[in-house]
């Protein structure tokens, strides 16, 4: 599946918990999901949305990918709105001065550059996926997400949810351990984690699920789970016939407004001539139960939960409650120190 689906989040029948433009917490910096690679291809702009500006990608027809902040230094025109590749530069649409991948104008009207140049951000590509370094002061990326070899498996497959909340709510679900029996009881009927530790802008954990199946039997779905900054989580499972990736990637759309993706990739163990179809129908299956969970409310959904509810600070906190204390100490490193 290549398009990006889009579920609606609002059942209209709550109101967002803060006015527009107020958040509660600041705009995370970090690495942020801008979309699957096949989604800019050579010689192609598209624009995505990151903090509360946006970024256009555009790849050069050699393949190289870049990415900017959009407003021409010239007259300010949005560069995705219009703008062209040709060869190694991205061709601004109003008086067409270009620019090169560091940013650099190196043609106007006369052929002699302007010294000015737009805002260049930096792009990481792996897996299928591509992802974005943001940083509230421009500064360059400080850590980096451990890069995957994706020899074996298959394309991504993604859909998407928009929703009035923020990076840290959404990642907070993996600290909360006192949610799982509680909140998805439809499903989980016991949550056993071990290892669950912060490390540098990484926490890990090993998580053993009882699932509730049909007929009364249950089910122990283990598998280990990462998250990398406030944008990206990563779980490695054990599935029949292969290996399941799946991500969830939080983007900061706008204040107290995130959009959440979920992609799912498979490593089949099959023969040659079953391997495509069965890792198409793995991963499709496992996005399709992933979105009838968390989006559903009768199922449990987390995101209608995260949708409606407010940050409440400092948290009145019980025992059998996961490490949310520490996690919220450890996203502090996310936020400008004024801010945090
Ligand atoms: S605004 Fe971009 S070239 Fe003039
Ligand atoms: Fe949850």
């Amino acid at each position: 599946m290549k398009r990006l689906r889009t579920w609606k989040a609002h059942d209209h029948k709550t109101s967002p918990a803060y006015p527009p433009e107020v958040s509660p917490l600041p705009r995370p910096d970090g690495w942020f999901y801008m979309g699957l690679t096949g989604e800019v291809k050579p010689g192609q702009v598209a624009t995505r949305r990151l903090g509360c500006e946006d970024v256009v990608l555009w790849r050069t027809a050699r393949g190289v990918l870049h990415a900017n902040r959009p407003y021409c230094p010239h007259l300010g025109a949005h560069l995705g709105v219009g703008g062209t590749v040709q060869g190694d530069t991205l061709v601004c649409p109003f008086h067409g001065f270009r620019f090169d991948g560091t940013g650099a104008c190196v043609r106007s009207y006369d052929a002699e550059p302007v010294k000015a140049a737009l805002r260049t951000v930096e792009v990481r590509e792996m897996c299928g996926f591509i992802l974005a370094w943001n940083h509230h002061a421009g500064s360059p990326p400080t850590w980096e997400i451990p890069h995957l070899d994706s020899a074996g498996w298959s394309a991504p497959v993604q859909a998407s949810v928009e929703f009035s909340s923020h990076p840290q709510e959404v990642m907070e679900n993996f600290v909360d351990t006192g949610h799982v029996t509680r909140l998805h009881q439809n499903t989980i009927i016991g949550c056993e984690v071990t290892g669950l530790k912060p490390d540098a802008q990484s926490w890990s954990a090993d998580f053993a699920l009882r699932l509730r199946l049909s007929g009364g039997r249950t089910f122990v779905h283990a598998f280990s789970s990462e998250i990398h900054g406030l944008g990206y989580l990563l779980a490695e499972i054990d599935i029949p016939y292969g290996s399941l990736r799946a991500w969830l990637m939080n983007v900061p759309s706008g204040e107290w407004r995130v959009r959440s993706t979920f992609l799912f990739s498979v490593r089949p163990t099959l023969p040659r001539p079953v391997k495509g179809v069965y890792a198409a129908l793995a991963s499709h299956g496992a996005l399709w139960a992933t979105l009838h969970t968390v989006m559903l409310p009768a199922n449990g959904g987390d995101v209608p939960l995260w949708n409606a509810k407010r940050y409440v600070d400092p948290p009145h906190l019980a025992s059998g409650d996961g490490p949310i204390g520490r996690y919220r100490k450890w996203c502090r490193q996310f936020y400008p120190q004024d801010a945090a």
